[in-house]
């Protein structure tokens, strides 16, 4: 073999080495430089007319920016779609219902209160032309831009044995959970690939995507998840030379209507999950609050391809 020819493994394909050894030809992205924390602390030394003061919040912070959010009539979604809301972003939120819900019609109060905006748009996440055509109606009211999108509609799908798992009900949780979550991310990401916006996806999945809920007969729901997490991964990979950002979200038990059609009908059940993490209680939809505005913003910059597990403990048990 010459050093121009291109190596070989054991089935005699070609490994595409360029001559340096290198599978690829390197683009060298800028590392970013802010004037913030300990660079913020020198130039305060040597400029004294640089304003000292906290910026962590600033970090945090979307004016101007435009958010989706899926699911977002109810529960996680809604919570999600305030939050974003009070980093300052523009929120739409995508759900079934033609009307919303009592509580988001709140919402919308209490967020324009705050100075933001909430609207409510429906379609359906599992029919990739319905939700593409939403998310280009909502980008081009808005100069074509979206910058954070969190896919969040789901749902778990009754419980059956494995081996009686109607594929139907197989059928209609891939469809949501894992189709869904694709057209919406493949819809966006279009958008922000066309406007050279370096935005955030966040794939709300579960712990279920990662570990199989004790005594809980949910075998579309838990492979549903899983898909979303290596979802985000492939995504990740895809979009990242377009300084899109994607990340997934693997939440706990948390109470919500979702959990309330169990919980409701067999109440001891809570107290079982409970004893299943080291905290000793399941969760409430605020405290994904934190997860989700560090991963929209600029807070979490050299985040991307992650699950971050917000389970009380759950999963390392
Ligand atoms: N609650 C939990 O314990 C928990 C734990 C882990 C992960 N999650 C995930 O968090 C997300 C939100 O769940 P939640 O607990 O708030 O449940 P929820 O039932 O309160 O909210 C889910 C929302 O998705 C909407 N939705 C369902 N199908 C849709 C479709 N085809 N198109 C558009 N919207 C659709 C529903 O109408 C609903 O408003 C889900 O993806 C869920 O799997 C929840």
């Amino acid at each position: 073999m010459t050093a121009c020819e291109p190596e070989r493994n054991s089935n005699g394909n070609s490994a595409q080495l360029s001559t340096s050894g290198v599978r690829f030809p390197l683009k060298l992205v800028a590392v970013p430089s802010k004037d913030i924390g300990v660079n913020a602390a020198l130039k305060a030394e040597t400029d004294p007319s640089f304003e000292v003061k906290s910026r962590i919040f600033d970090e945090f912070a979307l004016p101007g920016q435009v958010a989706i959010v899926t699911g977002g009539n109810g529960g996680l979604g809604l919570e999600f779609a305030i939050v974003l809301a009070e980093q300052g972003a523009k929120v739409y939120a995508i759900d079934l219902p033609a009307t919303p819900s009592v509580d988001f019609a709140a919402a919308v109060k209490y967020v324009k209160r705050l100075g933001s905006s909430l609207h409510y748009r429906p379609s359906d996440v599992s029919k990739q032309e319905v939700i593409s055509a939403t998310v280009r109606e909502i980008a081009a009211e808005n100069d074509g831009k979206i910058h954070v999108c969190v896919a969040a509609a789901g749902i778990l799908g009754r419980e059956f044995d494995c081996t009686d798992y109607p594929a139907e009900m197989f059928e209609k949780v891939m469809d949501v959970n894992c189709n869904g979550v694709f057209f919406t991310a493949q819809a966006v990401a279009k958008q922000m690939k066309q406007q050279e916006i370096p935005g955030s996806l966040i794939l709300i999945a579960s712990m279920s995507g990662s570990v199989t809920n004790r005594e809980m007969n949910w075998i579309a729901y838990n492979t549903s998840k899983s898909a979303v997490i290596q979802m985000a991964r492939s995504l990740a990979c895809e979009l990242g030379p377009a300084g899109i950002r994607v990340n997934s979200v693997s939440p706990g038990h948390i109470r919500t209507k979702m959990t309330a059609a169990v919980l409701d009908d067999q109440p001891e059940m809570e107290a079982f999950w409970a004893s299943l993490n080291p905290l000793g209680r399941i969760g409430a939809v605020h405290e994904l609050r934190g997860v989700i505005a560090w991963l929209a913003s600029d807070a979490s910059t050299f985040c991307t391809g992650s699950d971050i597990v917000v389970s009380g403990g759950h999963t390392i048990w």
